[in-house]
């Protein structure tokens, strides 16, 4: 992307949480109707925070929770509205899976809202198991090897 758009990892705490906490609220949790409350997941403190901004504006995230020393969940991936499809979604993906490799993992699951699927397909992850519901919303498992 030519623009001034940078990515960091970042942990609560950090100034530029609340403004992912908003964008995630805004983009994942408000249209389907919950409120701030619902947007922190128990793990939290333990993932990894990918954030893109630009001008000390939260412009996307994609979290990583650990779940073993091989693997973890990708979860909370965003993009605000204005900015989606132009190509910062996979940009966080990318650059996410690049810092699990530097830090020795080899696993990603996620689940992904059905709708969303393809968007991870392209990215290299594959559909697994059985269709679900998770906050009112058709799912499916997906996973690639790093
Ligand atoms: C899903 C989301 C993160 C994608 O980010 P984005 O910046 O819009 O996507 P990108 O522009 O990087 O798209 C990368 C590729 O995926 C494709 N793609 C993106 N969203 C898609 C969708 N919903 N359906 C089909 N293809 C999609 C793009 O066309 C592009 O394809 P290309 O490589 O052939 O050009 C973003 O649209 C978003 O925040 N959506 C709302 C929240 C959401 O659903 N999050 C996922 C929860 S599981």
């Amino acid at each position: 992307m030519a623009d001034d758009t940078s990515l960091e990892l970042i942990h609560p705490g950090h100034p530029l949480y609340d403004g992912e906490l908003e964008l995630r609220f805004r983009v994942l949790r408000e249209p389907l109707g919950f409120s701030r409350a619902d947007v922190k997941f128990p793990f939290e403190d333990a993932s990894l925070h990918l954030v893109a901004h630009a001008g000390g504006t939260v412009t996307g995230c994609v979290l990583f929770h650990p779940e073993d020393a091989h693997g973890g969940r990708l979860f909370q991936m965003a993009v605000a509205p204005s900015l989606q499809g132009k190509g910062l979604g996979a940009r966080l993906v990318r650059a996410l899976e690049d810092s699990l490799r530097q830090r020795g993992f080899r696993h990603v699951h996620l689940h992904a809202r059905a709708q969303v699927v393809p968007f991870y397909e392209r990215l290299g992850y594959a559909v697994y198991g059985e269709p679900y519901v998770e906050v009112g919303v058709p799912h499916r498992n997906m996973q690639r090897d790093l």
